[in-house]
Protein backbone atom coordinates (compact mmCIF):
# COMPACT_ATOMS: atom_id res chain seq x y z
CA UNK A 1 0.00 0.00 0.00
CA UNK A 2 2.87 2.33 0.67
CA UNK A 3 4.32 2.00 -2.76
CA UNK A 4 1.14 2.81 -4.01
CA UNK A 5 0.34 5.66 -2.05
CA UNK A 6 4.05 6.66 -2.81
CA UNK A 7 3.41 6.15 -6.73
CA UNK A 8 0.18 7.85 -6.31
CA UNK A 9 1.72 11.20 -5.12
CA UNK A 10 4.78 11.39 -7.26
CA UNK A 11 2.45 10.95 -10.08
CA UNK A 12 0.51 13.90 -8.66
CA UNK A 13 3.72 16.01 -7.66
CA UNK A 14 1.99 15.76 -4.02
CA UNK A 15 4.84 15.97 -1.19
CA UNK A 16 4.45 12.80 0.82
CA UNK A 17 6.13 11.50 4.30
CA UNK A 18 5.54 7.97 4.41
CA UNK A 19 5.90 5.82 7.67
CA UNK A 20 8.15 2.63 7.59
CA UNK A 21 7.28 0.36 10.75
CA UNK A 22 10.31 -2.53 9.73
CA UNK A 23 10.67 -5.02 11.82
CA UNK A 24 14.02 -4.06 14.56
CA UNK A 25 16.58 -6.04 15.77
CA UNK A 26 18.84 -4.00 17.55
CA UNK A 27 17.62 -0.31 17.30
CA UNK A 28 20.58 1.21 17.49
CA UNK A 29 21.68 1.21 13.83
CA UNK A 30 23.95 -2.30 14.34
CA UNK A 31 22.60 -4.97 12.77
CA UNK A 32 21.17 -3.71 9.37
CA UNK A 33 17.63 -5.64 9.74
CA UNK A 34 15.75 -2.56 9.27
CA UNK A 35 17.37 -0.85 6.04
CA UNK A 36 15.25 0.37 3.84
CA UNK A 37 17.45 1.52 -0.26
CA UNK A 38 17.60 5.20 -0.77
CA UNK A 39 16.39 6.66 -4.04
CA UNK A 40 18.47 7.38 -6.65
CA UNK A 41 21.51 5.73 -5.02
CA UNK A 42 23.96 3.67 -7.87
CA UNK A 43 23.25 -0.23 -8.51
CA UNK A 44 26.61 -0.93 -8.03
CA UNK A 45 27.10 0.30 -4.78
CA UNK A 46 23.69 0.84 -3.05
CA UNK A 47 23.17 3.01 -0.21
CA UNK A 48 20.54 2.59 2.87
CA UNK A 49 18.84 4.38 5.20
CA UNK A 50 17.76 2.12 9.17
CA UNK A 51 14.75 2.96 9.82
CA UNK A 52 15.77 2.50 13.64
CA UNK A 53 17.82 5.93 13.53
CA UNK A 54 16.83 7.90 10.30
CA UNK A 55 13.08 7.27 10.33
CA UNK A 56 10.27 5.80 10.83
CA UNK A 57 9.09 8.65 8.82
CA UNK A 58 10.59 9.51 5.03
CA UNK A 59 10.23 11.52 2.31
CA UNK A 60 8.39 9.50 -0.25
CA UNK A 61 11.00 10.62 -2.83
CA UNK A 62 14.46 9.51 -0.69
CA UNK A 63 13.19 6.25 -0.05
CA UNK A 64 12.88 3.26 -3.07
CA UNK A 65 10.03 0.79 -1.60
S1 LIG B 1 17.15 -2.32 13.97
FE1 LIG B 1 19.21 -2.88 13.81
S2 LIG B 1 20.00 -1.46 12.41
FE2 LIG B 1 17.96 -0.80 12.71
Amino acid sequence: MLKAVKELAEKQNIPCQISLEEKMGCGIGACLGCAVKKAQSPKEAPEYYHVCKGGPVFKSTDVEI
